[in-house]
């Protein structure tokens, strides 16, 4: 099709918004239907017998229903990604709220109310496709902008920084992460000695180190974390100017994470959670949405920021360039088969649309050659493009031909350019004005291959990290260290990790250092080993809010919280119902939980319906624990082991906890002798049976409960959960 009969089509299809995505995906389903066939659509009359000599005989080669129903289910499996396999993806929309005219000339960004199709597909690191979801990691956040000039992948992660800084590096990186190659072990965990070998041997990882010893590596949900484009790229508008530019998606839920111990035991419990808290969410129309947030640098005064915009272990301070809102991103669908959607999807940082490219980051350069090398052998060869989640919602036309699974019925005689045959006038696309063009950078001689100086500061970021952390954040970070490098059994590795860790900040290093069984952190041993840089910059500033999960960005109100409601018989029901009401209005949900399945009689004889036992969902899959009053059902709770440790655990992973009346007494059982009689204890809330109170008291379980946890809890150490 000549170029501009094309662009035609593609400006054509204004205000076709979201749908032209999941239209194109439709033309590609298809639902189950009772008539069967094979493959070359014969009608298969029993699925259930082989054809074979005689009723006991042995099985016919000749039975080629029986053979391509075999050989098909034995090639089922392709292999997983070689990084981030383990992820969960979800169709929406992107609204642009704000235009970028001035900025980028890219389409789907110019007019306030534009829509377009995404695709998004979140994931860990580190582990194989079938592990668990809340493991520590950097979790993936993928999306795939179906615009009218083409696909636009913004492949980020929940973190602004990276471990490395030149792709070179990055598959001993990944070797050091997975599982060491002699035994396999350990699954979908950097608390191994490999994984620290190198990040001791790297100290340009330090900053990332920060991060993922933080609790932003145990994300509460996908639905309430960060996402970071990472790298700086550039917009070019119509004229041609650039400004550097870094992406960030902020949840309107808050960003929150779990904690360490709740992270394992969910790991276990509901190797799914984050899959599932998707999927439910979705299916429930609480839909996932995050604000698309970009900080813009003008090319000229990139210089003036103190590091290297190139380098991907440093981010730009919020407080020095503010993140400017500019559209909304929601999830509305779930996949229609995970594998077809999910696994078969494939982004690329190299796909971009005009009016964004690249910068010459070394890590971002790297990632352009190797996504779809990588998919090449993951998806089965050069037409991946043309698997339907891949395809672009615009035409596209060139001469590449044929290779493997090719679906393509490419017409004509004509396979080359420049031709005149194939619409019988000569037909040329050699330095033309439209479509994509590369930003003219300018680029300094000699060809080297050496690392920039400019890239030499590898802890005055970390320090900034660190000491914009909320005193309770600063404690998870020390015990994930401790944690992590206790696992590592080579003491000399440790040791190395924390003499650099004291260019950080020596208290931290001190701490981490302690309970290690090594020598007190040395500043200057790590002065003298490879890899060290002895460079600091004086940053304008000494703590940025938005670096704390704390800080800015903290809310995001109780929608989509749980709520379990522990119960036997003789329950008392009248504040609960006052309570399952107000929140119900505020977003968020209530399950009755008991020890068994079927209903509970309540203190006037009703029956009350139980959703779940305490050993089928336990504490560690809620937000907060809510002990409706009772006698009888607070004596049973009392010596029921199970109820104990629901409500032990939800106070020690800093839950909202709220007893009613005689529920009380489950909280004597915490052992906390401080808890009733002594001053208030934060998130711990002890209410009446009686109707005066249960208005007042709803609404602060609810406020208490928006406020996600309470970490500054007496006596967490003290209990054994
Ligand atoms: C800032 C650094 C990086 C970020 C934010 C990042 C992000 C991601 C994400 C989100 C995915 C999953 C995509 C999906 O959901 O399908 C992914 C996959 C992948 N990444 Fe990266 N990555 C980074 C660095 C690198 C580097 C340096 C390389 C190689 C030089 C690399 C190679 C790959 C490969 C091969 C895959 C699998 C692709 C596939 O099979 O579909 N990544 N990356």
């Amino acid at each position: 099709m000549p170029q501009s009969k094309q662009d035609g089509q593609r400006k054509s299809k204004i205000g076709d918004g979201a749908a032209a995505k999941q239209r194109q995906l439709e033309s590609f389903s298809q639902g189950p239907e009772n008539l069967l066939t094979t493959n070359q659509g014969v009608v298969i009359p029993d699925n259930h017998n082989s054809l074979k000599a005689g009723v006991r005989g042995p099985s016919l080669l000749e039975d080629f229903i029986l053979r391509e129903k075999i050989t098909h289910f034995d090639h089922e499996r392709i292999p997983e990604r070689v990084v981030y396999a383990r992820g969960a993806g979800a169709h929406g929309y992107f609204e642009l709220t704000r235009s970028l005219v001035e900025y980028t000339r890219a389409d789907f960004l110019q007019e306030p109310g534009a829509r377009t199709p995404v695709f998004v597909r979140f994931s860990t690191v580190a582990g194989a496709r079938g592990s668990a979801d809340t493991v520590r990691d950097v979790r993936g956040f993928a999306v795939k902008f179906y615009t009218r000039e083409g696909n636009y992948d913004l492949v980020g992660n929940n973190m602004p920084v990276f471990f490395i800084q030149d792709a070179i590096k990055y598959p001993d990186l990944i070797h050091a992460i997975k599982p060491e190659p002699h035994h396999g072990m350990p699954q979908a965990a950097t608390a191994h000695d490999t994984f620290w070998d190198f990040a001791s041997l790297m100290p340009e990882t330090t900053h990332m180190l920060m991060w993922i010893m933080s609790d932003r590596a145990i994300p509460r949900s996908y639905r309430m974390m960060e996402g970071f484009g990472v790298h700086t790229f550039r917009f070019i508008n119509a004229k041609g100017v650039a400004h550097f530019v870094k992406f960030h998606w902020k949840p309107k839920l808050g960003k929150h994470a779990l904690v360490w111990d709740e992270a394992q035991k969910i790991a276990g419990k509901d190797p799914d959670f984050h899959r599932r808290d998707l999927w439910e969410a979705i299916v429930h129309g609480s839909f996932p949405e995050w604000e698309l947030g970009l900080q813009l640098i003008e090319e000229s005064k990139a210089g003036s920021l103190g590091f290297d915009l190139l380098d991907a272990t440093k981010l730009i301070p919020e407080e020095i360039v503010p993140v400017l809102t500019v559209g909304k991103l929601v999830l509305n669908r779930n996949p229609d088969n995970f594998h077809a959607e999910t696994e078969q999807v494939a982004f690329h940082p190299g796909h971009v649309v005009p009016g964004i490219d690249f910068s010459s980051d070394p890590l971002l350069q790297g990632r352009l050659f190797s996504y779809t090398d990588s998919q090449l052998s993951r998806l089965g060869g050069a037409n991946v493009h043309e698997l339907p989640i891949n395809r672009s919602v615009c035409p596209l036309h060139n001469f590449q031909r044929d290779g493997m699974h090719r679906m393509l019925v490419n017409k004509g005689q004509v396979a080359y350019e420049p031709n005149s045959l194939a619409s019988g006038s000569e037909s040329r696309a050699d330095g033309g004005q439209q479509g994509f063009q590369s930003y003219s950078e300018a680029v300094e001689p000699p060809k080297i291959r050496r690392r920039s100086p400019s890239f030499d500061d590898h802890f005055s970021q970390a320090s900034l990290f660190w000491n914009s952390q909320s005193p309770a954040e600063k404690e998870h970070i020390i015990a994930a260290f401790q944690f992590e490098l206790s696992k590592v059994e080579v003491l000399a590795v440790r040791q190395r990790l924390v003499d650099n860790l004291a260019h950080v900040d020596a208290k931290l290093a001190r701490k981490v250092a302690e309970p290690l069984g090594i020598a007190v952190p040395d500043p200057k041993a790590a002065a003298g080993r490879s890899g060290f840089r002895d460079v600091r910059t004086k940053l304008p500033l000494e703590v940025s809010a938005a670096l704390s999960m704390e800080g800015a960005g903290n809310g995001g109100g109780v929608a989509t919280r749980k709520v379990a409601v522990l119960v036997a018989a003789g329950v008392e029901v009248g504040a609960l119902r006052v309570i399952q009401q107000a929140l119900q209005e505020a977003g968020a949900t209530s399950r009755i939980v008991a020890a068994h399945l079927g209903f509970v009689a309540t203190s006037s004889g009703q029956q009350l319906a139980v959703d779940h036992t305490f050993a089928n969902m336990p504490s560690v899959m809620f937000d907060a624990v809510l002990v409706p009053g009772g006698a009888a059902s607070a004596e049973s709770l009392v010596r029921d082991g199970d109820a104990v440790h629901y409500a032990l655990e939800a106070y020690k992973h800093c839950k909202t906890v709220c007893v009613i009346g005689e529920g009380v007494q489950l909280l004597r059982t915490l052992g906390v002798a401080a808890v009733e009689a002594g001053p208030a204890v934060a998130g711990v809330l002890i209410g009446k049976n009686d109707p005066p109170g249960r208005a007042q008291l709803a609404q602060e379980f609810i406020a208490a409960i928006a406020k996600h946890r309470h970490w500054m809890r007496p006596n967490i150490e003290a209990i054994p959960a």
